[in-house]
């Protein structure tokens, strides 16, 4: 068998394995954001740009106080062995999609939304108090992105016509990452090493849980100021499908 084939090989998982407590505890919570009016549009197309370039600025955001904190918490024992900034760090590719949308002044035109200050507060907060409970944030979003990023951009790219090269959706692009599905396999068995007890866990998964609130509320305030935007809908949406091969995601 070749490496990259026993690489995408689920390894054989316990229900006790941090990945499989993480996927169960926040099954709920997933299915609520995916139902959020915000993603079920984005989905379908039905984005318009403005809310787009809010939604990348409320990213990086989140983005650059999430890879702080794994940055200066990069050798603690429970992070080790989930740093990978080659492959998943994502704050540089949205500064310069938020350069290609707001021009090289885009760092004064832009500022952090109050439910995102929210979520961002919580990373730092963990991030200076308990690092271990990065992994939760980690997860939700690096796992979460590696779900289906490449049908999101297919969707994004269509609707508000952007240019094939892939500016304005880097975010989207993970260069380092050739199969999604074999790292996250790499990436399940490494959270699964980690040495944590069963409270541990528990505290993770309600971490994880907690950043998928914070998302849901990123999710509704931009469809709160969707109300306030003049009506310029696109219809290029994918077909969405029930798909849990993961090629439908975020
Ligand atoms: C996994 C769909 C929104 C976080 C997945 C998978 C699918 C999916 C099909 C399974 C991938 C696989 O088994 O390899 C969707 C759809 C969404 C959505 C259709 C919205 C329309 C979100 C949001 C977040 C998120 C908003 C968090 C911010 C995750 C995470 C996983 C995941 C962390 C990994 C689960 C695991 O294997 O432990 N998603 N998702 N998703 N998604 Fe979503």
């Amino acid at each position: 068998m070749l490496l990259f084939e026993w690489l995408s090989e689920p390894l054989p998982s316990s229900p006790d394995d941090l990945s499989e407590l993480l996927a169960a505890g926040t099954k709920e919570v997933h299915d609520k954001a995916e139902n959020n009016v915000f993603v079920r549009d984005f989905l379908r197309g039905r984005i318009r740009k403005e809310l787009f370039k809010l939604g990348a600025v409320a990213l990086y955001f989140t983005y650059a106080a999430m890879e702080e904190e794994i940055e200066k918490n990069k050798d603690h024992p429970h992070l080790a062995p989930i740093y990978f900034p080659t492959e998943l760090h994502r704050h540089e590719a949205l500064a310069r999609d938020l350069e290609y949308f707001y021009g090289p002044d885009w760092k004064s035109v832009v500022s952090c939304s109050p439910a995102t200050q929210h979520y961002v507060e919580r990373i730092h907060e963990v991030g200076q108090s308990d690092p271990v409970l990065l992994v939760a944030h980690a997860y939700t979003r690096y796992m979460g992105d590696l779900s289906g990023g490449q049908v999101l951009k297919k969707v994004a790219q269509r609707a508000l016509k952007l240019p094939a090269t892939g500016e304005g959706l880097e975010f989207y692009h993970f260069e380092g990452i050739h199969s999604p599905k074999a790292f996250k396999q790499l990436y399940r068995s490494r959270m699964n090493e980690l040495d944590l007890d069963a409270a541990a866990k528990e505290k993770l998964v309600q971490e994880a849980v907690h950043a998928f609130h914070f998302n849901i509320e990123v999710f509704e305030e931009l469809e709160e100021i969707g109300k306030t935007l003049k009506d310029e809908v696109m219809d290029a949406g994918m077909a969405v499908h029930g798909n849990m091969d993961g090629d439908i995601n975020k």
